[in-house]
């Protein structure tokens, strides 16, 4: 088989840049180790930057996120027992964020690339990639017990964080950064009305909490756990009995348990790889990248990654111009540095660090009194969470 770009990894990185490559006559074929009712059972991200939103209507696939999805012009900061609520929209000059889970859109755009009869091959083992330091590089997989090759002009190593293409690189080619947080976050997903109609992230002394959700039926609250908690050891009832503890008497009334329908711990880490680009082959999405979830970065980096190696690959093609790929590291970097500085601001803003004692609880708090009471500070956070337009860095 060949195609101009083989991209490994049907996440929503690989399918975005899918539906991308497509709307510009590009042939892309997509190569994923699992299959599409696993890929959709990962419930990960849930918050959308306008940029995302705005490449998602791009490719064609926005119209069930404007109509289920839910645009929040603000959040809320609990901390010493009460809440604050900074106003993005006012902040920002009129910006919001639109919440829609990750699942969701990578059913929509898994609905629109089997629409347009495009090419993903599902449970693929043993994926390789090959000769991405010459002129032809290639892939080989095993589908059914076959061995199969896709040659092509260029890899989009689309794989995430365990992926094969980072792997694959020279360790001498390639820079890695690494920050592994000392905890997790356990998150619950249950058809419960949310406890308020905008998120609240909480810092208390007994750690960190998220209320977050994806509808107004559907609920997502994280806790801050030890590393070695297992979600075995969490029962829903010590899941909603923990979550009171470190919520407001008001939310604490509002709060409606019900049965979990998802339940997993997700370790905290900050990772950036530099270059992101290896001769015919490139990095996007949490292959190359991964932010602490805090401020819910990770799926919206992987979104502008892939709409600017689109762009790179579309300037190579119709204009012949190498220009775009030999900037894409850079131009990504940039952004994926600014978002990682963030999320691992707010992380250390919001969470119980082992060891540090009860001065660090104070000096979050004096730090998330000072943010809160300061125009400048409350608006330094909203624009960190809004997130920077696509030219930044052009
Ligand atoms: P992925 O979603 O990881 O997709 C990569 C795909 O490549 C997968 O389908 C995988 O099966 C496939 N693959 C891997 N190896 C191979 C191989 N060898 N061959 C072929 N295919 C392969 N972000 C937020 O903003 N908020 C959150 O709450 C949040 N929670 C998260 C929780 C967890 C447990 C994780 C891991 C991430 C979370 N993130 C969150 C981050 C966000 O989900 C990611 O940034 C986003 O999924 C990145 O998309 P991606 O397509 O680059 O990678
Ligand atoms: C969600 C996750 C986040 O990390 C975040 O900052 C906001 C929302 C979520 O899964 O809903």
């Amino acid at each position: 088989m060949r195609t101009q770009v083989a991209i490994i990894g049907a996440g929503p990185s690989g399918l975005l840049l899918g539906q991308l490559l497509h709307k510009a006559g590009i042939d892309a074929v997509i190569i994923e180790r699992q299959s599409p009712e696993y890929v959709l059972s990962r419930i990960r991200a849930g918050v959308l930057e306008q940029v995302t939103v705005d490449v998602l209507d791009e490719v064609g696939v926005g119209q069930r996120m404007h109509r289920e999805g839910l645009v929040h012009g603000g959040f809320d900061l609990l901390f010493k027992g009460e809440r604050h609520r900074i106003d993005m929209n006012r902040l920002t000059g009129g910006k919001n964020v639109m919440v829609y889970g990750q699942t969701e859109v990578t059913h929509d755009l898994m609905d629109a690339r089997s629409a347009a009869g495009l090419t993903t091959v599902y449970e693929a083992s043993n994926v390789a990639v090959h000769d991405f330091d010459a002129d032809h590089p290639r892939v080989t997989y095993e589908k059914d017990g076959q061995q199969h090759e896709l040659t092509c002009d260029f890899i989009a190593g689309c794989d995430g964080f365990h992926g094969v293409c980072r792997a694959s690189v020279p360790r001498g080619a390639i820079r890695e950064f690494e920050k592994v947080y000392p905890f997790g976050w356990l998150g619950i997903l249950s058809d419960t009305p949310p406890v308020h109609h905008e998120l609240i992230y909480v810092n208390s002394p007994r750690g960190f909490a998220l209320c977050s959700q994806r509808s107004h039926t559907r609920s997502r609250y994280y806790l801050q756990v030890p590393l070695t908690d297992k979600v075995e050891d969490w029962s829903d009832e010590a899941f909603w009995q923990e979550l009171r503890l470190r919520l407001d008497p008001a939310a604490r009334e509002h709060l409606v348990t019900g049965p979990s329908i998802e339940k997993s711990v997700a370790p905290l880490r900050s990772f950036v790889t530099e270059p992101l680009r290896f001769g015919r082959m490139f990095l996007a999405g949490d292959a190359g990248h991964i932010v602490p979830p805090t401020g819910a970065k990770g799926l919206n980096l992987a979104a502008t990654d892939v709409k600017y190696l689109s762009q790179a690959f579309i300037e190579f093609y119709a204009d012949r111009s190498d220009a775009g790929i030999d900037s894409y590291s850079e131009r990504c970097l940039k952004r994926i540095w600014r978002a990682e500085r963030f999320s691992w601001w707010f992380t250390s803003l919001m969470h119980r660090f082992p060891g540090e004692g009860e001065i660090a609880q104070k000096f979050q708090e004096a730090e998330l009194d000072y943010l809160i009471h300061s125009e400048a500070g409350a608006r330094t956070i909203a624009e960190n969470y809004v997130g920077l337009p696509l030219d930044f860095g052009r």
